[in-house]
C-alpha cells in the first residue's frame, strides 16, 4: 500500500513537533508548511525527525502559497495547527488573530478540497470556545468565548467545521482541545514561563518571577498524548469533533507550587490579589504579581469532560498532572544548567 501523505501547518510549534513524530513513527509522509522567519523556524523539531520531513515555505495568510504547497504534498490527511495561538496578545491584535486563525481555516480548505475532495482535515480548535461556561465543558456545553482569540476559533469552528462538514459533506473535524503542555511549550504560555523562571532562580541567573492571575484554572495534559487523539479522530469512519482534556483542574498557584516542588523548593504564599507573593525557604520573594501579565477578559475555570473521546477514539491520557510537572521543570533545569556551562 501507497505510503499515507500528511501535511501539517503550524509544524514548528510544539503540537507540530509531536505529530510529526507520530506520524513519521506511522509510516507516514510528512510534509510541514513553514514561513519564512530569520531565526530558525525548526528549533523545536527534535534533530532525529528533522531530516525526514519535507518543508513547504507558505502561510495561512497567503492562497496561491497554500495552493503550491499543497499540490506538491498531495495530502490524504491535513492537520491545522497553525494559529496565533497566544491569548492574551489576541487582545492587542484582533484582526491578526481572525485573519490567520478565522479566515486561514477558510482558504487552506478552499485550496485543499480544490486538490482532493476527499482529504481529511484536522482543526485545532480550543477549549477557550467555552469562554465563560462553567466547568465541566464537553462536546454539548454552550460556548461562551471572551478573547478574540477564543472568538475567531470559534468562529472557524461554526463556520468552516460544522457548516462545511453539514453543507458539503467535507472530511473535517475539530479537536477541542484543553490546555496541552510539554517541555516543547512556547515560553510565553504560564507553564513554561513558570518552570524555565524557576530553573533559573534555582540556578541563581534570575531573581524573581513575574506573573499575572494565580487563580485561573486550567485543565493541563501533556502534548504528546494530545497528538494522538489527533490522528485518531482522522482515522474514524466519519468526521466527529471531540472534547480531548484530562478532566482534572489546577490553578496556575498549584501549578507554580508544583514546580518549585519538583525542584526541591518550597513555597509559601501570602497576600492577596495584586499584593500576593510567594518566598522560599529563606524568606526571599521569588514570586511577585505583575498586572500587565491579567487579562482584559480572562477565563476563569476550564475542566473538560473527555467521556466521548475516551470511548469512541479509545484514548486515555497517560501522564498526570505531577508527572507533566515534573518533566517540564526537571527538563528546563537540565537545559539551562547545559547552556551555563
Ligand atoms: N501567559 C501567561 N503569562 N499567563 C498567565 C500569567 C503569565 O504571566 N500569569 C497568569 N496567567 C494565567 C492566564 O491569565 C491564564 O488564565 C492561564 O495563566 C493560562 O495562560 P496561558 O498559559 O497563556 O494559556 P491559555 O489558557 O490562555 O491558552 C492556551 O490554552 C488554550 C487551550 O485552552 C493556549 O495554548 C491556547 O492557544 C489554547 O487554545
Amino acid at each position: 500500500m501507497a505510503k499515507k501523505r500528511a501535511f501539517i501547518t503550524g509544524i514548528t510549534g510544539q503540537d507540530g513537533s509531536y505529530l510529526a513524530e507520530l506520524l513519521l513513527a506511522k509510516g507516514y509522509t510528512v510534509y510541514g508548511l513553514i514561513r519564512r522567519s530569520s531565526n530558525d523556524p525548526l528549533v523545536r523539531l527534535p534533530q532525529r525527525v528533522r531530516k525526514d520531513i519535507t518543508y513547504l515555505y507558505g502561510n495561512l495568510r497567503d492562497s496561491a502559497s497554500l495552493r503550491r504547497a499543497l499540490e506538491v504534498a498531495r495530502p490524504d490527511e491535513i492537520y491545522n495547527l497553525a494559529a496565533q495561538s497566544d491569548v492574551g496578545v489576541s487582545f492587542k491584535i484582533p484582526e491578526e488573530t481572525f485573519e490567520i486563525n478565522y479566515h486561514g481555516l477558510g482558504r487552506l480548505i478552499h485550496e485543499a478540497v480544490a486538490i482532493n475532495p476527499k482529504v481529511r482535515i484536522y482543526q485545532a480548535s480550543t477549549s477557550e470556545m467555552y469562554g465563560s461556561t462553567k466547568p465541566p465543558q464537553n462536546e454539548r456545553s454552550p460556548f461562551n468565548p471572551v478573547s478574540p482569540y477564543g472568538e475567531a476559533k470559534l468562529r472557524a469552528h461554526e463556520d468552516y467545521v460544522v457548516g462545511y462538514r453539514d453543507r458539503y459533506g467535507l472530511f473535517i473535524c475539530s479537536g477541542i482541545l484543553f490546555n496541552h503542555e510539554s517541555p516543547r511549550r512556547g515560553e510565553h504560555f504560564v507553564t513554561r514561563k513558570i518552570t524555565q523562571s524557576l530553573a533559573k532562580i534555582k540556578l541563581g541567573l534570575q531573581k524573581q518571577l513575574e506573573l499575572g492571575n494565580l487563580d485561573a484554572k486550567r485543565d493541563w495534559g501533556f502534548a504528546g498524548d494530545y497528538v494522538e487523539a489527533m490522528w485518531r479522530m482522522l482515522q474514524q469512519k466519519k468526521p466527529v469533533d471531540y472534547v480531548i482534556s484530562t478532566g482534572e483542574t489546577h490553578t496556575v498557584r498549584e501549578f507554580l507550587a508544583a514546580a518549585a516542588k519538583a525542584l526541591g523548593m518550597t513555597l509559601t504564599f501570602t497576600g492577596k490579589g495584586l499584593r500576593e507573593t510567594a518566598m522560599d525557604e529563606k524568606g526571599r520573594v521569588l514570586v511577585k504579581i505583575n498586572k500587565n501579565f491579567y487579562r482584559p477578559r480572562e477565563v476563569h475555570s476550564l475542566r473538560g469532560d473527555s467521556r466521548k473521546a475516551r470511548k469512541e477514539l479509545g484514548w486515555d491520557p497517560q501522564v498526570s498532572f505531577d508527572e507533566l510537572v515534573t518533566m517540564m521543570a526537571l527538563a528546563d533545569f537540565e537545559r539551562v544548567r547545559r547552556e551555563q556551562k
